[in-house]
């Protein structure tokens, strides 16, 4: 069966998340970067930790609790301005400039259009919202409903839950080569965005697609103007 819904995940995939590591390197300078990339995986640590041991926490929070470790790990003195001005970029993160046209396209084509997300239901809507992609998404579905944390199965099943399809007849996005992995074990078709050009992780999955941007899952789909890239780039749906 044709592809009927796709799923995207929300952080890196459709929102921007660069703005973090630029006022973390005015707030902290030359040591953004490095605090940007400490914070992102501590908050994916707790994340997977909460979950392993059933102790769930809103997406925020974790990601508060996150960033005041790392600052302490790397000898940054976190002010409680600095931490509501980093925290605050989350709350107001731009979509990448192919995110609104990719998910047009999709939309225009009759696909059923869903983000799921760690992120906690009002970071969610409050990106969706600034990002103008409100009327376009079918759901904005949050991990917040089961208390746990992709890539946890009962996460991924409320793609299924909310469109009544299958796993194998759905595509899920994301930039998060972890994600794919977890996706792909749940039974979706995975698409990879590579943005950062990545090696794959190592845990025996080869995502159905992957490509550089959001346009090439349009050109994964048969849609879209741009010339096809070389093979090795893109695979097509089985
Ligand atoms: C999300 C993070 C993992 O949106 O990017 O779920």
């Amino acid at each position: 069966m044709a592809i009927q819904a796709i799923i995207f995940d929300a952080y890196g995939t459709l929102f921007d998340v660069y703005s973090i590591g630029a006022v973390a390197d005015r707030l902290f300078p030359g040591r953004g970067s490095g605090l940007a990339e400490l914070w992102r995986d501590k908050q994916i640590e707790y994340t997977r930790l909460r979950t392993l041991s059933n102790t769930y926490k809103p997406f925020w929070e974790i990601t508060q609790d996150a960033l005041i470790f790392s600052c302490r790990k790397l000898g940054l003195d976190l002010t409680l301005d600095a931490q509501s001005e980093l925290m605050g970029e989350y709350a107001k993160l731009q979509a990448f400039p192919d995110s609104l046209a990719a998910l047009q396209t999709l939309r225009d084509e009759g696909k059923k259009l869903a983000i799921l997300s760690n992120g906690n239901p009002e970071m969610l809507m409050a990106a969706v919202t600034a990002g103008g992609m409100q009327a376009l998404l079918n759901a904005v579905l949050s991990v917040h409903s089961v208390k746990k944390f992709k890539t946890a199965p009962e996460a991924y099943q409320l793609g299924p839950d909310t469109f009544g399809l299958s796993a194998k007849d759905m595509l899920f996005v994301s930039s998060n080569a972890w994600d794919v992995c977890g996706a792909a074990w749940f039974g979706y078709q995975t698409f990879w965005v590579n943005r950062a050009n990545l090696p794959m992780d190592e845990l025996g999955v080869t995502p159905t697609g992957s490509g550089s941007s959001l346009t090439d899952v349009l050109l994964f789909m048969g849609l879209g103007q741009k010339p096809l890239p070389a093979p090795d780039r893109l695979t097509q749906p089985s």
